[in-house]
């Protein structure tokens, strides 16, 4: 296998509608795979899920001297990362209570509804564009309070800062990482002012919640609360996109599983998990080891860059019977879709309702639909990757 173009097949676009067959050379390569330039990839899933959960594994990219803004927490270490990522949960309600997330059901069956009453029998609509795309944006615009009609400045921030975070060896990214800067410091400077806004004038919106607190200790500066917020946009927008996507993909390819849904759709929940494992929005992540780190044998040198393919891990026979098979009955089901450890998805909890609202409401209309474009367009990501449009006919 020629290992020191692997990570260049794996993010070359010709390779994204199906990057598997390279996940199963990468597993079947060894536990670490160096490439040319220095960087390892790791593909199996106890390797993948010992190193989330080791505190010698950094997230900080200052780790290695890039980047000068300060991170978001996605990006920290603790203890500067649990310090925010506890101040960030704070508006969501104490842990394992129902509180806000909960109280968005309502909100997400009637942004799901409207959107679907657009639909005619007989149209061609794009999954994409038409539904999956607009549903998370205005979930996650409600839940930190940011207006309705200010949305579509969201959709140019969030294209140009995914594109900025996406993985491109041998490729000069000076102009996306300007313009992703630019497209941060707009989108942070538009949410402090919404927040500041509010201030004194308490509703039941997140930046409201976070202006408002009256604990000086449990206060976010203003560059930790610009940060927070783009974090919660992108990260909690891109994703569901892709989630919801996948999941109208394979259930369109694999009518047996959407009819069985449609037969008993209590099987809803585990058919999201199932597709978090087999279709993850998610497909690496980087860490930066602080030391040396002994892996099966291999070693990770200190200071490298380490890509840790979770969609690999999660189709690791080692792990998971018959893991190319989309199975929604599938038991023991810890997949790696939104990560493990410190950085475990803080808004798992939305994501598994919107998409279980998205999907659930699509059921009955996918009965009578059809794919037009198999494989559909991709979007350019290899990191965040999913279809850019999905159009079916009704
Ligand atoms: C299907 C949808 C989603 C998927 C697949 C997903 C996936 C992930 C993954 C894999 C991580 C771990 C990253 C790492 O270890 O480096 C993560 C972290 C995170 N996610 Fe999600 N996510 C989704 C939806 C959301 C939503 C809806 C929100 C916000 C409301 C959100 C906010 C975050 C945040 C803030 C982090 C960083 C957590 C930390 O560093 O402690 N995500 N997500």
């Amino acid at each position: 296998m020629d290992s020191e173009t692997l990570l260049a097949r794996i993010t070359d676009y010709a390779n994204r509608p199906n990057p598997y067959p390279l996940y199963t050379e990468l597993r079947e390569a060894g536990p670490v795979v160096q490439q040319a330039d220095g960087s390892c990839l790791v593909g199996g899933y106890h390797q993948i899920a010992a190193l989330l959960h080791d505190p010698r594994m950094s997230a900080d990219p200052r780790t290695r001297g890039q980047v000068t803004h300060m991170p978001p927490f996605l990006r920290l270490d603790d203890p500067e990362h649990h310090r925010l990522r506890t101040l960030a949960m704070r508006p969501f309600g104490p842990p394992h209570s129902p509180g806000r997330v909960d109280a968005m059901r309502g909100e997400i069956d009637r942004i799901t509804k409207e959107l679907l009453d657009t639909f005619e029998a007989g149209q061609q609509i794009d999954i994409v564009d038409d539904f999956a795309y607009p549903l998370p944006i205005s979930v996650i615009c409600r839940l930190l309070g940011v207006p309705r009609e200010d949305e579509p400045l969201f959709r140019a921030w969030s294209d140009t800062l995914v594109a900025a975070a996406d993985v491109r060896p041998d490729e000069d990214t000076s102009e996306t990482d300007k313009a992703g800067d630019q497209a941060r410091t707009e989108m942070g400077g538009y949410l402090v002012n919404l927040a500041e806004q509010r201030r004194g004038k308490p509703s039941d919106d997140m930046l409201s919640a976070f202006v408002n607190e009256q604990d000086p200790a449990l206060r976010l500066t203003q560059e930790e609360l610009a940060e927070t917020a783009v974090l919660l946009l992108i990260a909690g927008h891109e994703t569901t996109v892709n989630l919801i996507t996948n999941g109208v993909l394979t259930l369109l390819r694999q009518p047996e599983h959407l009819e069985h849904l449609r037969r008993d759709p209590g099987l809803l929940p585990q058919a999201v998990e199932e597709l978090l494992r087999y279709e993850p929005p998610v497909h690496m992540r980087e860490r930066i080891p602080l030391a040396d780190i002994d892996v099966a044998g291999a070693t990770l040198a200190q200071g490298t860059s380490v890509i840790l393919v979770l969609a690999s891990g999660n189709r690791d026979p080692r792990r998971f019977h018959d893991p190319d098979g989309f199975d929604p009955t599938r038991p023991d089901n810890q997949h790696l879709g939104f990560g493990s450890g410190i950085h475990l998805c803080y808004g798992a909890p939305l994501a598994r309702i919107e998409a279980q609202a998205a999907l659930g409401a699509l059921l009955s209309l996918l009965g009578t639909a059809r794919l037009v474009q198999d494989p559909p367009p991709y979007r350019q990501n290899a990191m965040l990757r999913g279809p850019r449009h999905l159009p079916i006919q009704l």
